[in-house]
């Protein structure tokens, strides 16, 4: 069949719909050229805030509508929805076929069977003890490809549905990660983006090295800091990447292994959420406006070129504009490249869900435009801090908006665009020194 996915919420999300279309592939399914022609669409859901689900669900609901004049369409759902919401989806979205919750997504090939065989409204939602099914299929991924390598989340933040939609953490073992590396190496990927949502607890609930394993040569004990050095080692991977962080991550090892490894990029998503002590403990986020900028600072200390990005929830339950002002300080103080802000979405079954959701709906959008408005001056001055610096960039091709010009990303992740020369291809690295800044661009000349 002619199939298509369309992919709401983060990189995990991402990484699993890749592995989704591979499998498809290989059950000798194509990708449709646009919806239009696809006979098998699935829809790979996020629940992290209200708006998210009723994308999915407006998007379902409008697929299932077409049913009526393609009655041999086979409609789909997978993801952090369709496992909150179990069997429950099929009265919210008649016309459904099937829905497969986040560690069972390597069952759609077997799905995809029994619906042709005539069977509907199949419910495959995954028990958080079973063991994860985490196919580590990848499509011909181009240079860089993102590697779940912790699935879940044990920190249970007040406000937040991952927990119960992606299940317990568990820790991939690193054999497997650093194998599923190497073969991607061999097909010309240059990039990895390890993902986890606390993905320096990497191997802190689970062991994830064989005790016959040799000894890091650089003398890390850290689960998370050895896998980055036995990643870095991998013959072809020129950069490794890693996202979400945690202040309780920011080690000593991990510092060192930032700073020395030179595949790994001097850059850290490191959401603070709020900055506000009282708020960050009502959030039970386990660490303090001083833990995180102490750990901003130890980085900043090792890497003077180091970049920072982060997520921001405003209109928590309770936030004053006092605790607003902390967050807004904060955010001064931590000097963010870039920032995501959020307006708190009360998520049914959190703790957060039963306080008072008590900050209006007008005032959750002041403040957001309020710290929007100063970060787009703070990321253009830490843009403008970078004129006249070399960036090395790993060069993507074409830029999206003028194809005469090629882009490519910084160390950073700041989207740099440059005149190609002939001898360029994609998926190298090039030093391109900067001569113009813009608050989401950087513009340069490459260095011979
Ligand atoms: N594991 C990551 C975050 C994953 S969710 C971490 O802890 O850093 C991505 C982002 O969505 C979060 O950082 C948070 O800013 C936002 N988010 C999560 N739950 C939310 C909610 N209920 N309302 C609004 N934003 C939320
Ligand atoms: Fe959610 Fe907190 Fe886990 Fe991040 S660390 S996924 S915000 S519970
Ligand atoms: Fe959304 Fe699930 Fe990711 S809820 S943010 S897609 S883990």
């Amino acid at each position: 069949m002619l199939y298509i996915l369309h992919t709401y919420g983060c990189q995990m999300n991402v990484r699993d719909s890749e592995a989704v279309c591979a499998m498809l592939d290989a059950s000798g399914h194509r990708l449709a050229p646009s919806e239009n022609e696809a006979d098998l669409i699935v829809v790979n859901s996020c629940s992290v805030r209200g708006k998210a689900e009723d994308k999915a669900l407006g998007k379902l609901g409008l697929l299932c509508a077409t049913k009526r004049e393609r009655p041999g369409r086979v409609i789909g759902l997978m993801g952090c929805m369709a496992q909150r919401l179990g069997s429950g989806i099929f009265d919210k979205v008649p016309g459904l076929d099937f829905s497969v919750g986040t560690r069972r997504c390597g069952a759609i090939p077997r799905l995809v069977a029994r619906v042709l065989a005539g069977e509907t409204n199949i419910c495959e939602i995954s028990d958080p003890a079973d063991t994860p099914d985490v196919p580590d299929a990848h499509t011909e991924a181009g240079f860089s490809a993102f590697i779940t390598i912790l699935l879940g989340c044990n920190r249970r933040c007040a406000y937040c549905i991952v927990p119960d939609v992606r299940g317990p953490e568990f820790s991939r073992p690193a054999r497997e990660v650093v194998a599923e590396i190497a073969a991607l190496a061999r097909h010309g990927v240059r990039e990895v983006t390890l993902l986890g949502q606390s993905v320096m607890n990497y191997g802190r609930t689970n062991e994830v090295w064989d005790a016959s394993a040799p000894a890091s040569p650089g003398g890390f004990t850290e689960p998370f800091a050895r896998l980055l050095e036995a990643v870095a080692a991998v013959p072809g991977i020129l950069r490794i990447r890693f996202t979400s962080g945690h202040p309780s991550g920011c080690t000593d090892q991990l510092v060192r292994a930032m700073r020395d490894l030179p595949q790994v990029c001097h850059h850290l998503h490191l959401p603070v959420q709020s900055g506000s002590d009282r708020i960050l403990s009502l959030m039970r986020r386990g660490y303090t406006r001083a833990d995180y900028l102490g750990a901003v600072g130890r980085l900043r200390d090792a890497m003077p070129d180091f970049a920072l990005t982060t997520d921001v929830i405003v209109g928590f339950p309770g936030e004053t504009e006092a605790d607003f002002e902390e967050t807004r300080s904060l955010m001064g103080a931590a000097a963010f490249d870039n920032a995501f802000i959020f307006k708190y979405s009360p998520r049914p079954g959190t703790p957060a869900a039963d306080w008072d959701d008590d900050v209006s709906e007008e005032e959750k959008m002041r403040r957001n435009q309020v710290l929007l408005a100063d970060q787009d001056v703070r990321g253009l001055a830490a843009n403008q801090a970078l004129v006249g610096s070399v960036q090395q960039v790993l060069v993507e091709g074409p830029s999206l908006r003028n194809a005469a010009r090629w882009s490519g990303r910084s160390p950073g992740n700041k989207i740099v665009v440059f005149d190609p020369r002939p001898e360029l291809t994609a998926g190298t690295l090039a030093d391109v020194r900067i001569s113009r800044a813009a608050p989401q661009t950087l513009y340069g000349d490459l260095v011979p």
